[in-house]
């Protein structure tokens, strides 16, 4: 594939990329991970560039290894916390990004309301990157198609049980990639609690293509029987704080603890895209136990934004 075609564009949704370009980024992915351990640490094709961090939340994973990734590149970063720039006085987003588009060369941005990233990449003509909106969280679905194909040799046709929060940001990518590579992802959540509607219907339409499966169930057995990956996230993301106590209720049928593992297949990894919360939505037992690989999966954000910051930045 030709890598000029992602040159300058954005990515907001995982379902930017069609599914070939997927694979494309999973396996370039892949080729820096190689690169990095064969003593590769620094490949510079983005000398001279500059990527900007416009946070609105905390983190660590995206933050650090955004920048590490743009520093082994050979370019730049510049955290700009929302709060610091003239945004958290209210200066409108699209001046930000009309003025910030003069001075650097991409953005990437974690924000509360995905509308707000969706403007940003209006009134921007320099790639947008989503580094986690209320509604996804691309990098981390890359991260983990490249880490399930690392550790499986292949994606389609795996069985992969989400458990937890159905509306969650970090399912939502995950819901997309599955569907576009053709895994069977199953969903067990409570009521009230299913996927956006809008991303389980482009999920359906890419299933449609590929031969994926996506399932949606109540009981969390049925989801985790066989099944080759077991993910989860937490029940309160940021900003659902006020909700804690409800979700906490509402999800406890949902925590991947040891009993329910023993259903999935002998050799099933667990995922997390982290930070986690032992003893809610996964108990100390499983995330510490040798079928977890969530360091593994937080490492490969590193070789995975390099794949993504030197194919849009490069
Ligand atoms: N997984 C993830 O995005 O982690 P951070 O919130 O630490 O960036
Ligand atoms: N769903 C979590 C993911 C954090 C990486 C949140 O939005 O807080």
């Amino acid at each position: 594939m030709d890598f000029r075609r992602f040159r300058g564009r954005d990515l907001l949704s995982i379902a930017d990329l069609t599914p070939e370009e997927l694979r494309f980024v999973i396996n370039l992915s892949l080729d820096f991970k190689r690169r990095f351990y064969s003593g590769e640490r620094v490949i510079p094709l983005l000398q001279g560039k500059v990527l900007g961090l416009v946070f609105q939340k905390h983190s660590t994973r995206t933050r650090v290894s955004l920048e590490t990734a743009m520093a082994q590149l050979g370019g730049r970063s510049l955290y700009l916390s929302w709060n610091e720039l003239q945004l958290g006085r209210g200066e409108p987003i699209k001046d930000t990004a009309r003025v910030l588009e003069r001075y650097i060369d991409g953005v990437a941005a974690r924000v509360y309301r995905h509308k707000d990233l969706v403007e940003f990449a209006e009134y921007a003509r320099i790639p947008i990157i989503n580094a986690l909106s209320d509604l996804e969280h691309p990098l981390q679905a890359i991260a983990d198609m490249m880490t399930i194909l690392e550790k499986k040799g292949r994606i389609e046709g795996l069985k992969i049980a989400f458990l937890g929060d159905g509306s969650d940001n970090v399912l939502h990518s995950l819901l997309l990639a599955s569907s576009m590579l053709g895994a069977r992802i199953y969903i067990a959540t409570a009521p009230g609690y299913d996927p956006n509607s809008e991303i389980l219907k482009r999920a359906e339409e890419e299933a449609s293509r590929s031969g994926a499966e996506i399932k949606i169930v109540r009981d969390p057995i049925e989801a985790v029987e066989d099944a080759d990956v077991v993910y989860t996230d937490v029940w309160v993301s940021m900003g659902q704080e006020a909700e804690r106590e409800k979700r906490l209720r509402d999800l406890s049928k949902y925590q991947v603890n040891a009993g329910l593992v023993k259903h999935a297949k002998k050799d099933y990894i667990f995922m997390h895209c982290l930070p986690a919360h032992r003893g809610e939505e996964v108990t100390e037992d499983v995330i510490e136990s040798p079928n977890s690989v969530v360091w593994d999966e937080a490492e490969n954000r590193l070789h995975s934004a390099k794949a993504v910051l030197s194919l849009l930045l490069g």
